[in-house]
């Protein structure tokens, strides 16, 4: 498979990460016919880069972190230079082949896992993770409901980046029942932000 490069200032250090020179060309029609599966997992999106930047700034050494929807896996990366313990997941086994080989070329362990939304109990079960992250899962209003239902069973705060996706305000009035929802501006996200959710009952 053809690949290019994408470099990334991430505090202070300079990230690059692999991915396919153009996600069309990996649409698998039969694929699409089942589920729906586009190849979104090959772009790195602006959500991305600035949940990655979010995560540089904290403190996460010896946290268990585990990343929905990973894709490439940039906030992943971020949270292991860290010093977090971090599994990164998605639905895309291509996507994991990628989490791993950017995790490879930029010195950052990390483990990964095969889940869907829908069937993500071994992640449950290896919970509660301290931190929970998301970038741009809401491109369907169909993913609001898997995630609403998914992310308590997870642990006690997520970070979520979203570019101003339509399915978001129904998440963020769905989150609000469960989770206190602050947001934080991100220059890549000018109608969007990363929203950190933080359980009520802690
Ligand atoms: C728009 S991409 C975002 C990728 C990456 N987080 C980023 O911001 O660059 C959405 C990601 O969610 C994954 N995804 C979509 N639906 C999923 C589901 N039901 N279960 C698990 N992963 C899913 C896709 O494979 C893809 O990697």
């Amino acid at each position: 498979m053809d690949v290019v490069e994408t470099t990334v200032e991430l505090a202070g250090r300079t990230l690059t990460i692999v991915h396919p020179p153009d996600p069309v060309e990996l649409i698998d029609e039969e694929a699409f016919e089942h589920e729906e599966f586009l190849p979104y997992w090959a772009e790195l999106w602006p959500s991305g880069v600035a949940l990655a930047r979010v995560v540089a700034g904290r403190p996460l050494r010896g946290k268990s972190v585990l990343e929905l929807g990973c894709g490439l896996a940039l906030p992943s990366i971020a949270a292991a230079l860290d010093g977090a313990q971090v599994l990164a997941s998605d639905w895309s086994p291509a996507a994991l082949v990628f989490a791993r080989g950017n995790a490879e070329r930029n010195g950052a362990e990390l483990e990964t896992a095969l889940a869907a939304w829908t069937n993500a109990d071994k992640l449950a079960e290896r919970g509660p993770w301290q931190l929970v992250l998301a970038a741009d899962v809401l491109y369907e209003r169909r993913n609001v409901e898997p995630l609403l239902a998914l992310l308590p069973r997870l642990g006690k705060e997520a970070l979520l980046a979203d570019p101003g996706r339509p399915a978001l305000r129904a998440f963020l009035d769905g989150a609000r029942a469960r989770w206190r929802v602050t947001e934080t501006p991100a220059a890549e996200l000018p109608r969007g932000g990363v929203f950190r959710l933080l359980a009520k009952s802690l």
